[in-house]
Protein backbone atom coordinates (compact mmCIF):
# COMPACT_ATOMS: atom_id res chain seq x y z
CA UNK A 1 0.00 0.00 0.00
CA UNK A 2 2.94 2.12 0.60
CA UNK A 3 3.44 2.49 -3.19
CA UNK A 4 0.34 4.32 -3.61
CA UNK A 5 0.68 6.73 -0.16
CA UNK A 6 1.83 9.42 -2.18
CA UNK A 7 -1.40 9.26 -5.07
CA UNK A 8 -3.97 8.45 -2.11
CA UNK A 9 -2.44 11.87 -0.22
CA UNK A 10 -2.92 13.70 -3.59
CA UNK A 11 -6.67 12.47 -4.16
CA UNK A 12 -8.08 13.28 -1.04
CA UNK A 13 -6.43 16.69 -0.97
CA UNK A 14 -7.65 17.60 -4.42
CA UNK A 15 -11.20 15.70 -3.51
CA UNK A 16 -11.41 18.31 -0.69
CA UNK A 17 -10.21 21.73 -2.34
CA UNK A 18 -12.84 20.77 -5.27
CA UNK A 19 -15.44 19.74 -3.42
CA UNK A 20 -15.40 16.08 -4.79
CA UNK A 21 -16.62 12.69 -3.39
CA UNK A 22 -15.20 9.27 -5.17
CA UNK A 23 -18.19 7.11 -5.54
CA UNK A 24 -16.00 3.62 -5.18
CA UNK A 25 -17.67 0.06 -6.69
CA UNK A 26 -17.00 -3.16 -4.72
CA UNK A 27 -14.57 -4.53 -7.47
CA UNK A 28 -12.31 -1.11 -7.24
CA UNK A 29 -8.84 -2.60 -6.22
CA UNK A 30 -7.80 -1.98 -2.56
CA UNK A 31 -5.86 0.97 -2.93
CA UNK A 32 -8.67 2.94 -4.79
CA UNK A 33 -11.59 0.89 -2.17
CA UNK A 34 -9.97 1.64 0.81
CA UNK A 35 -7.55 4.36 0.28
CA UNK A 36 -9.73 6.83 -1.90
CA UNK A 37 -13.45 6.23 -2.25
CA UNK A 38 -15.77 8.23 0.17
CA UNK A 39 -18.50 5.91 -0.51
CA UNK A 40 -18.60 1.79 -1.52
CA UNK A 41 -21.48 -0.21 -2.84
CA UNK A 42 -22.94 -1.75 -5.55
CA UNK A 43 -25.36 -0.60 -8.05
CA UNK A 44 -28.16 0.25 -6.20
CA UNK A 45 -26.52 2.15 -3.22
CA UNK A 46 -24.43 3.84 -5.14
CA UNK A 47 -27.20 5.38 -7.69
CA UNK A 48 -29.20 6.13 -4.52
CA UNK A 49 -25.64 7.76 -3.14
CA UNK A 50 -25.51 10.31 -6.45
CA UNK A 51 -28.73 11.35 -5.39
CA UNK A 52 -28.38 12.48 -2.53
CA UNK A 53 -24.65 13.59 -1.47
CA UNK A 54 -24.08 16.69 -1.14
CA UNK A 55 -20.76 17.70 -3.56
CA UNK A 56 -19.90 19.76 -6.92
CA UNK A 57 -17.93 16.77 -8.10
CA UNK A 58 -18.42 13.42 -8.29
CA UNK A 59 -15.73 11.05 -9.74
CA UNK A 60 -17.29 7.72 -10.45
CA UNK A 61 -14.37 4.95 -9.35
CA UNK A 62 -16.87 2.36 -11.50
CA UNK A 63 -17.50 1.36 -15.09
CA UNK A 64 -19.34 4.02 -17.38
CA UNK A 65 -23.16 3.54 -17.32
CA UNK A 66 -22.77 4.05 -13.41
CA UNK A 67 -21.40 7.59 -14.24
CA UNK A 68 -24.40 7.95 -16.82
CA UNK A 69 -26.83 6.73 -13.59
CA UNK A 70 -25.11 9.55 -11.24
CA UNK A 71 -25.16 12.17 -14.38
CA UNK A 72 -29.20 11.25 -14.87
CA UNK A 73 -29.79 11.36 -11.01
CA UNK A 74 -28.22 14.62 -10.47
CA UNK A 75 -27.43 16.71 -13.41
CA UNK A 76 -27.02 19.71 -11.66
CA UNK A 77 -23.25 17.83 -10.62
CA UNK A 78 -19.88 17.13 -12.69
CA UNK A 79 -19.61 13.74 -13.33
CA UNK A 80 -16.03 12.61 -14.45
CA UNK A 81 -14.92 9.09 -15.18
CA UNK A 82 -11.29 8.16 -15.00
CA UNK A 83 -11.38 5.92 -18.29
CA UNK A 84 -13.86 6.83 -20.88
CA UNK A 85 -13.47 3.36 -22.43
CA UNK A 86 -14.30 1.29 -18.50
CA UNK A 87 -17.31 0.05 -19.91
CA UNK A 88 -19.62 -3.24 -19.54
CA UNK A 89 -20.25 -6.16 -21.98
CA UNK A 90 -24.23 -5.95 -20.77
CA UNK A 91 -24.29 -2.24 -21.43
CA UNK A 92 -22.67 -3.01 -24.85
CA UNK A 93 -25.69 -5.75 -26.11
CA UNK A 94 -28.10 -3.76 -26.46
CA UNK A 95 -29.66 -0.35 -27.82
CA UNK A 96 -33.13 1.22 -27.70
CA UNK A 97 -33.61 -0.48 -31.04
CA UNK A 98 -33.69 -3.96 -28.71
CA UNK A 99 -36.27 -2.65 -26.49
CA UNK A 100 -38.48 -1.71 -29.48
CA UNK A 101 -38.17 -5.20 -30.82
CA UNK A 102 -38.64 -6.81 -27.55
CA UNK A 103 -42.09 -4.94 -27.04
CA UNK A 104 -43.20 -5.52 -30.45
CA UNK A 105 -42.36 -9.28 -29.58
CA UNK A 106 -44.24 -9.30 -26.10
CA UNK A 107 -46.89 -6.55 -26.78
CA UNK A 108 -47.96 -5.19 -23.20
CA UNK A 109 -45.18 -6.55 -21.21
CA UNK A 110 -43.70 -4.09 -19.64
CA UNK A 111 -39.78 -3.70 -19.75
CA UNK A 112 -37.28 -4.29 -16.57
CA UNK A 113 -33.61 -3.31 -17.84
CA UNK A 114 -30.67 -3.76 -15.41
CA UNK A 115 -29.11 -0.70 -14.37
CA UNK A 116 -26.12 -2.09 -16.83
CA UNK A 117 -27.31 -0.07 -19.57
CA UNK A 118 -26.83 2.84 -21.23
CA UNK A 119 -28.71 6.33 -21.30
CA UNK A 120 -30.23 5.40 -24.37
CA UNK A 121 -31.80 2.29 -23.22
CA UNK A 122 -32.92 3.38 -19.86
CA UNK A 123 -34.96 5.81 -21.17
CA UNK A 124 -36.45 3.34 -23.56
CA UNK A 125 -37.87 1.09 -20.81
CA UNK A 126 -40.45 1.33 -18.56
CA UNK A 127 -38.43 0.45 -15.07
CA UNK A 128 -34.74 -0.05 -13.86
CA UNK A 129 -33.25 -2.82 -11.65
CA UNK A 130 -30.06 -3.86 -9.98
CA UNK A 131 -29.11 -7.55 -9.06
CA UNK A 132 -30.44 -6.65 -5.53
CA UNK A 133 -33.58 -5.11 -6.36
CA UNK A 134 -34.43 -7.72 -9.62
CA UNK A 135 -36.88 -9.95 -8.03
CA UNK A 136 -39.25 -7.12 -6.60
CA UNK A 137 -39.09 -5.37 -9.00
CA UNK A 138 -40.09 -7.80 -11.53
CA UNK A 139 -42.52 -9.38 -9.05
CA UNK A 140 -44.00 -5.39 -8.54
CA UNK A 141 -44.82 -5.48 -12.49
CA UNK A 142 -48.69 -5.69 -13.00
CA UNK A 143 -48.67 -7.63 -16.20
CA UNK A 144 -48.05 -11.51 -15.91
CA UNK A 145 -45.23 -11.58 -18.60
CA UNK A 146 -42.51 -9.09 -18.08
CA UNK A 147 -39.37 -8.39 -20.55
CA UNK A 148 -36.10 -8.32 -18.81
CA UNK A 149 -33.34 -6.59 -20.76
CA UNK A 150 -30.03 -7.57 -21.19
CA UNK A 151 -28.57 -9.91 -18.50
CA UNK A 152 -29.83 -13.46 -19.60
CA UNK A 153 -29.00 -15.15 -16.64
CA UNK A 154 -30.12 -12.40 -14.23
CA UNK A 155 -33.60 -12.95 -16.13
CA UNK A 156 -33.51 -16.59 -15.54
CA UNK A 157 -32.47 -16.07 -11.93
CA UNK A 158 -35.25 -14.18 -11.17
CA UNK A 159 -37.55 -16.05 -13.48
CA UNK A 160 -36.68 -19.21 -10.70
CA UNK A 161 -37.30 -17.01 -7.87
CA UNK A 162 -40.35 -14.97 -9.34
CA UNK A 163 -44.05 -16.28 -10.25
CA UNK A 164 -43.91 -14.13 -13.52
CA UNK A 165 -43.80 -15.17 -17.20
CA UNK A 166 -39.93 -13.91 -17.87
CA UNK A 167 -38.45 -12.90 -20.86
CA UNK A 168 -35.16 -11.60 -21.97
CA UNK A 169 -32.51 -10.39 -23.73
CA UNK A 170 -29.46 -12.58 -24.65
CA UNK A 171 -26.78 -10.59 -23.11
CA UNK A 172 -23.92 -11.63 -20.88
CA UNK A 173 -21.15 -10.31 -18.35
CA UNK A 174 -18.60 -11.52 -19.69
CA UNK A 175 -17.51 -11.86 -16.03
CA UNK A 176 -19.74 -14.10 -14.74
CA UNK A 177 -20.38 -16.43 -17.87
CA UNK A 178 -17.22 -17.84 -17.57
CA UNK A 179 -18.02 -20.30 -14.10
CA UNK A 180 -19.98 -23.43 -14.94
CA UNK A 181 -21.77 -25.81 -12.50
CA UNK A 182 -18.89 -28.20 -12.73
CA UNK A 183 -15.88 -25.59 -11.62
CA UNK A 184 -18.23 -25.25 -8.22
CA UNK A 185 -18.63 -28.96 -7.83
CA UNK A 186 -15.27 -29.98 -8.66
CA UNK A 187 -13.87 -27.12 -6.02
CA UNK A 188 -16.34 -28.71 -3.51
CA UNK A 189 -14.92 -31.97 -3.84
CA UNK A 190 -11.33 -30.40 -3.54
CA UNK A 191 -11.98 -28.19 -0.57
CA UNK A 192 -15.13 -29.76 1.47
CA UNK A 193 -16.76 -27.49 3.84
CA UNK A 194 -15.92 -24.09 1.22
CA UNK A 195 -19.09 -21.99 1.33
CA UNK A 196 -19.86 -20.90 -2.19
CA UNK A 197 -21.08 -17.65 -2.96
CA UNK A 198 -22.21 -16.52 -6.48
CA UNK A 199 -23.29 -13.16 -8.20
CA UNK A 200 -26.90 -13.95 -9.99
CA UNK A 201 -25.20 -12.85 -13.08
CA UNK A 202 -23.76 -16.19 -13.39
CA UNK A 203 -25.57 -18.84 -15.59
CA UNK A 204 -28.70 -20.51 -13.21
CA UNK A 205 -26.54 -24.22 -13.25
CA UNK A 206 -23.71 -21.96 -11.14
CA UNK A 207 -25.99 -20.01 -8.98
CA UNK A 208 -28.17 -23.03 -7.94
CA UNK A 209 -25.20 -24.49 -7.31
CA UNK A 210 -23.83 -22.55 -5.16
CA UNK A 211 -25.09 -21.54 -1.21
CA UNK A 212 -25.79 -18.13 -1.61
CA UNK A 213 -26.24 -15.63 -4.35
CA UNK A 214 -26.69 -11.74 -4.26
CA UNK A 215 -25.48 -8.80 -5.48
CA UNK A 216 -21.87 -7.34 -4.57
CA UNK A 217 -23.32 -5.91 -1.49
CA UNK A 218 -25.03 -8.59 -0.32
CA UNK A 219 -22.25 -10.95 -1.45
CA UNK A 220 -19.91 -8.63 1.51
CA UNK A 221 -22.68 -8.86 4.04
CA UNK A 222 -23.29 -12.79 3.71
CA UNK A 223 -20.09 -13.31 4.22
CA UNK A 224 -19.06 -10.70 7.11
CA UNK A 225 -22.17 -12.20 8.83
CA UNK A 226 -21.43 -15.93 8.28
CA UNK A 227 -17.38 -15.52 8.50
CA UNK A 228 -17.21 -19.56 7.09
CA UNK A 229 -13.90 -20.85 7.32
CA UNK A 230 -13.68 -20.95 3.20
CA UNK A 231 -15.35 -18.65 0.99
CA UNK A 232 -15.45 -19.09 -2.52
CA UNK A 233 -16.64 -15.45 -3.84
CA UNK A 234 -18.07 -16.46 -7.19
CA UNK A 235 -17.49 -13.16 -9.15
CA UNK A 236 -14.77 -10.27 -9.63
CA UNK A 237 -11.45 -10.62 -8.00
CA UNK A 238 -11.31 -7.48 -6.29
CA UNK A 239 -13.96 -8.74 -3.91
CA UNK A 240 -12.52 -11.10 -1.75
CA UNK A 241 -8.96 -8.34 -1.81
CA UNK A 242 -10.88 -5.51 -0.72
CA UNK A 243 -12.88 -7.47 2.60
CA UNK A 244 -9.88 -10.15 3.52
CA UNK A 245 -8.19 -8.22 5.82
CA UNK A 246 -11.11 -7.34 7.98
CA UNK A 247 -11.98 -10.88 8.31
CA UNK A 248 -9.03 -12.51 9.05
CA UNK A 249 -10.98 -15.96 10.19
CA UNK A 250 -11.81 -16.27 6.34
CA UNK A 251 -9.72 -18.23 3.71
CA UNK A 252 -11.39 -16.86 0.59
CA UNK A 253 -10.30 -19.75 -1.82
CA UNK A 254 -10.82 -20.52 -5.53
CA UNK A 255 -10.77 -18.88 -8.93
CA UNK A 256 -11.85 -15.62 -9.46
CA UNK A 257 -12.50 -13.53 -12.51
CA UNK A 258 -11.00 -9.57 -13.55
CA UNK A 259 -13.65 -7.26 -15.03
CA UNK A 260 -11.22 -5.81 -17.74
CA UNK A 261 -13.26 -2.65 -17.90
CA UNK A 262 -13.46 -2.09 -14.01
CA UNK A 263 -9.39 -2.31 -13.71
CA UNK A 264 -9.25 0.73 -16.39
CA UNK A 265 -9.88 2.33 -13.20
CA UNK A 266 -6.42 3.43 -11.44
CA UNK A 267 -5.03 5.99 -8.91
CA UNK A 268 -3.80 8.22 -11.83
CA UNK A 269 -6.34 8.34 -13.73
CA UNK A 270 -8.49 9.21 -10.34
CA UNK A 271 -6.33 12.25 -9.99
CA UNK A 272 -5.58 13.18 -14.03
CA UNK A 273 -9.44 13.96 -13.89
CA UNK A 274 -9.95 15.85 -10.81
CA UNK A 275 -6.70 17.82 -11.27
CA UNK A 276 -8.04 18.37 -15.37
CA UNK A 277 -11.89 18.01 -15.06
CA UNK A 278 -11.40 15.72 -17.92
CA UNK A 279 -13.60 13.49 -18.96
CA UNK A 280 -17.12 14.82 -17.97
CA UNK A 281 -19.93 12.26 -18.31
CA UNK A 282 -22.78 14.37 -20.03
CA UNK A 283 -26.24 12.82 -20.88
CA UNK A 284 -28.71 14.65 -23.46
CA UNK A 285 -31.31 16.01 -21.15
CA UNK A 286 -34.57 15.12 -22.62
CA UNK A 287 -33.04 11.45 -22.99
CA UNK A 288 -31.90 12.15 -19.27
CA UNK A 289 -35.19 12.94 -18.09
CA UNK A 290 -36.79 9.56 -19.48
CA UNK A 291 -34.17 7.77 -18.23
CA UNK A 292 -34.30 9.49 -15.11
CA UNK A 293 -38.19 8.12 -14.45
CA UNK A 294 -36.98 4.70 -15.27
CA UNK A 295 -34.21 4.99 -12.05
CA UNK A 296 -36.35 6.81 -9.84
CA UNK A 297 -39.06 4.19 -10.39
CA UNK A 298 -36.71 1.37 -9.38
CA UNK A 299 -35.31 3.72 -6.27
CA UNK A 300 -38.62 4.48 -4.94
CA UNK A 301 -39.78 0.79 -4.86
CA UNK A 302 -36.56 -0.24 -3.31
CA UNK A 303 -36.28 2.27 -0.44
P1 LIG B 1 -23.86 -5.02 -8.28
O1 LIG B 1 -25.06 -4.17 -8.44
O2 LIG B 1 -24.15 -6.33 -7.61
O3 LIG B 1 -22.77 -4.26 -7.60
O4 LIG B 1 -23.35 -5.46 -9.73
C1 LIG B 1 -22.72 -4.61 -10.61
C2 LIG B 1 -21.93 -5.32 -11.60
O5 LIG B 1 -21.49 -4.80 -12.58
C3 LIG B 1 -21.71 -6.73 -11.34
O6 LIG B 1 -21.05 -7.31 -12.35
FE1 LIG C 1 -20.17 -5.38 -16.76
FE2 LIG C 1 -19.62 -7.82 -15.89
FE3 LIG C 1 -17.80 -5.93 -15.68
FE4 LIG C 1 -19.98 -5.85 -14.12
S1 LIG C 1 -18.37 -7.37 -14.10
S2 LIG C 1 -19.08 -4.13 -15.25
S3 LIG C 1 -21.50 -6.68 -15.53
S4 LIG C 1 -18.62 -6.74 -17.59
Amino acid sequence: FAIYAPYIKAINALKKERNAVILGHNYMTPEIYHGVSDFVGDSLQLAMKAQDVKADIIVQAGVHFMAETSKILSPEKTVLMPDMKAGCSLAESITAEGIEEMRAKYPGAPVVSYVNTTAEVKAASDICCTSSNAVQIVNAMESDTVIMTPDQYLAQNVANESHKNVVYWPGACIVHEQYTAQDLRDFREWNPGTQMIAHPECPPEVVAEADFSGSTSGIIKYVTEQKPKMAMLITECSMAANIADELPGVDFVGPCNMCPYMKKISLEKILYVLHTGENEVLVDPEMAEKARQSVEAMIDLSR
